[in-house]
């Protein structure tokens, strides 16, 4: 409604209203290697597309005479007490998309303006500490890239339990680079120009390693791709669980028996996602694995991510059993065009169009969609 009256007054809406025109433009204003590294993926890209159109292959079951002027879209995750099932899926150029060049700061002030909670990357360009201290009373979680190096995992982990986050996300699939060619047609990598490395250069178990602490940070990128790719096993999901007594959660679980190992090894969460199709072409869309992801889970919270562009791909991800769905690259166009603001503008926007079909729809709660004949195959 805000956006009819104020076109009603001639104001015109500042920022694109669907996936395909937050892009466009998105990809007008960034730098072309960060455009690509940003809507790129692996191989073809074929993964990366099938995530979105998994979404059409499922609908939502009108029902009628509901009165569903109220719609309860809170969720409670670890005890958190969330005002929607949204949050920000970590993502590691933030700095990079912003006009100010400081986009972890800016999402994480969108976190804090909107109740959304983000998941800070391991990847940012300003530290961790400084992205908890923007994002108010919304709660924040710490995504790792486990290093090789444990005394420096610990020291990540630690500093993030110091710095208020509520949970570590711990990510599984990127201990390699995909591979991508877009990224390799540029021969750039924007990670590798020295951004994104905060939380390395701050910490005083990295710095210790360094040759020369006080040169630019940028002298690091080695040390960093050194200490960067960590090929976990089960064998290291005990060290993991005693690193922190704050909700543990792993990203990147697609498969049942993964997921129930995962469940008898003590985590709080699983995050079923495959990146966006980043890391590996080939693979089934994301969605597909929703609902054996949450059956194996068997009550654990499971968060979920790939391909989510509107409300409606929001709630049925919902639908088909995740406790929170994650938004990736639509928030990054949003902070490309319009730093804090634009990412206002994507998250209330999906919002906005999430409880609007629900109120069309007839479904008051998040429990409602997930009664069986809510969603249904096309
Ligand atoms: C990511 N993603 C990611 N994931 C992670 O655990 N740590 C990270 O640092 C990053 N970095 C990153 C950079 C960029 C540019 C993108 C687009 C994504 C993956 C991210 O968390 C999420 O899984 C996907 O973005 C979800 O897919 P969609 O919504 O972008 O299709």
């Amino acid at each position: 409604n805000e956006i009819y009256f104020e076109a009603l007054f001639g104001v015109a809406p500042r920022f694109p209203m669907t996936f395909a025109g937050l892009a466009e433009r998105a990809r007008a204003a960034l730098a072309p290697d960060v455009w690509s590294y940003v809507a790129g993926g692996a191989g073809d890209e074929h993964t990366q597309r099938a995530n979105v159109a998994a979404f059409e292959r499922w609908g939502l079951v009108p029902r009628m005479l509901v009165g569903a002027k109220e719609r309860d879209l809170r969720v409670d995750l670890f005890g958190l007490e969330l005002a929607s099932p949204l949050f920000l899926a970590p993502v590691g150029v933030l700095g990079l998309c912003a006009p100010d060049g400081h986009g972890d700061l800016a999402t994480a002030r969108a976190a804090a303006r909107t109740g959304v909670p983000m998941v800070a990357s391991t990847l940012s360009v300003d530290p961790m500490e400084r992205v908890a201290a923007e994002m108010g009373g919304t709660p924040g979680f710490f995504q790792l890239y486990t290093p090789t190096d444990r005394a420096l995992a610990e020291s990540l982990v630690h500093r993030a339990e110091a710095a208020g986050f509520k949970g570590i996300v711990v990510t599984l699939d990127t201990w390699v680079t995909g591979w991508r060619p877009r990224d390799l047609g540029s021969g750039s990598f924007p990670q590798l120009r020295g951004h994104c490395l905060a939380n390395y250069t701050s910490d005083p178990v990295f710095r210790a390693r360094l040759k020369d602490p006080d040169g630019d940070p940028r002298g690091a990128v080695m040390d960093w791709v050194s200490v960067f790719g960590n090929p976990l096993t089960w064998d290291d999901l005990p060290w993991l669980r005693s690193l922190t007594e704050l909700p543990l959660i792993l990203k990147g679980l697609c498969h049942p028996e993964d997921v129930r190992r995962a469940k008898d090894a003590g985590v709080d969460g699983i995050y079923c996602s495959n990146h966006g199709g980043r890391q590996a072409n080939g693979g089934l869309p994301a969605l597909e694995s929703l609902a054996g992801a949450v059956a194996a889970a068997d009550g654990l919270p499971v968060l979920f991510d790939s391909g989510v562009r509107s409300g409606a791909d929001a709630v049925k991800a919902l639908a088909l059993g995740a406790t929170a769905v994650g938004v990736g690259r639509p928030y990054v166009y949003g902070l490309a065009l319009g730093g804090e603001e634009g990412v206002v503008h994507v998250l209330r926007s999906l919002l906005a169009e999430a409880d609007l079909l629900m109120a069309v729809d007839g479904y008051r709660s998040l429990e409602s969609l997930r009664e069986p004949g809510a969603l249904l195959r096309c």
